[in-house]
């Protein structure tokens, strides 16, 4: 049985990701920073519905953090290794860019985009000797169009998917192929507060997406059936932007 680590996967399209592997046959490792109950809740989904999953806590904005969380896994499992990761987790913290904290835009930016390099080249190296590998990197719209008030968080996205490309050609060699799915607006705790009603009408299929419906993406890219697709970002956004 392969492994997946989906960082982010206590909450929102992080969940959804982990629950759908965990159902089509993926051990699902479930990384999250701080909430507990609901890290706990997914974990009982998957096991009530036959998957098997597990709860790794660790802030992906700290390279220290990573690298201890994830030494200590593939100490602690020195016959297996990760297959599969989904780079999820992710913060914004929107502000007109006069008016931004440095804090802010570096806080943005570690979780989004640094995160990716401190957790990507710690399962480079198993990937290669197996000669398989899937990396998925959740982006956004706001990385390829730019949104007002998001500087920080489109040049974090935006950053992802160069770096999705880069890597993807450094890689497709040993067979490990690096794609970025660039959502729209999808319903989770990350869009409260936005006016969906408003919203929706800028949308071709005037409403939000479920996490499901990104999910269902990143399953097929990770599936042996995208095997020859790499360096893509693929927008799920019901029309919204492409
Ligand atoms: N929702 C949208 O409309 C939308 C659109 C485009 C792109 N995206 C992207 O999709 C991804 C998931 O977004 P979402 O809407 O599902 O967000 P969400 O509902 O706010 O959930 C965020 C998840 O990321 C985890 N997380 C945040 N910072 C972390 C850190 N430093 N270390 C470890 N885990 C961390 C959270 O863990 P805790 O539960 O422990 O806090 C939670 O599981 C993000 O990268 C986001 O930028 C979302």
């Amino acid at each position: 049985m392969e492994y997946a680590l989906v960082t982010g996967a206590s909450r929102g399209i992080g969940r959804a990701i982990a629950i759908l592997l965990a159902q089509k046959g993926f051990k699902v490792i479930i990384n999250y920073r701080s909430n507990d109950q609901e890290a706990q809740k997914t974990l009982s989904i998957i096991t009530q519905n036959g998957g098997e999953a597990e709860l790794l806590k660790f802030d992906v904005a700290d390279s220290n953090t990573c690298k201890v969380a994830i030494e200590k896994w593939q100490q602690s499992h020195p016959d297996e290794y990760i297959s599969v990761l989904v780079n999820n987790a992710g913060i914004r913290s929107d502000e007109l860019m006069a008016l931004m904290e440095v804090d802010d835009f570096e806080r943005v930016v570690k979780n989004n985009l640094l995160s990716f390099f401190y957790i990507t080249r710690l399962l480079i190296p198993q990937m290669v000797r197996h000669r398989n590998g899937r990396i998925v990197n959740i982006a956004s719209l706001s990385g390829l169009k730019g949104v007002a008030g998001q500087t920080n968080y489109a040049a974090s996205k935006g950053g992802l998917i160069a770096a999705t490309k880069s890597l993807a050609q450094e890689l497709a060699k040993k067979k490990i192929t690096v794609n970025a799915v660039a959502p729209g607006f999808v319903r989770t705790d990350m869009v409260e507060g936005l006016d969906e009603t408003s919203l929706k009408q800028m949308i071709p299929m005037a409403r939000f997406g479920e996490p499901e419906e990104v999910a269902s993406v990143v399953l097929f890219l990770v599936s042996k059936e995208a095997s020859y697709i790499t360096g893509e970002c693929i927008n799920v956004n019901g029309g919204l932007y492409s």
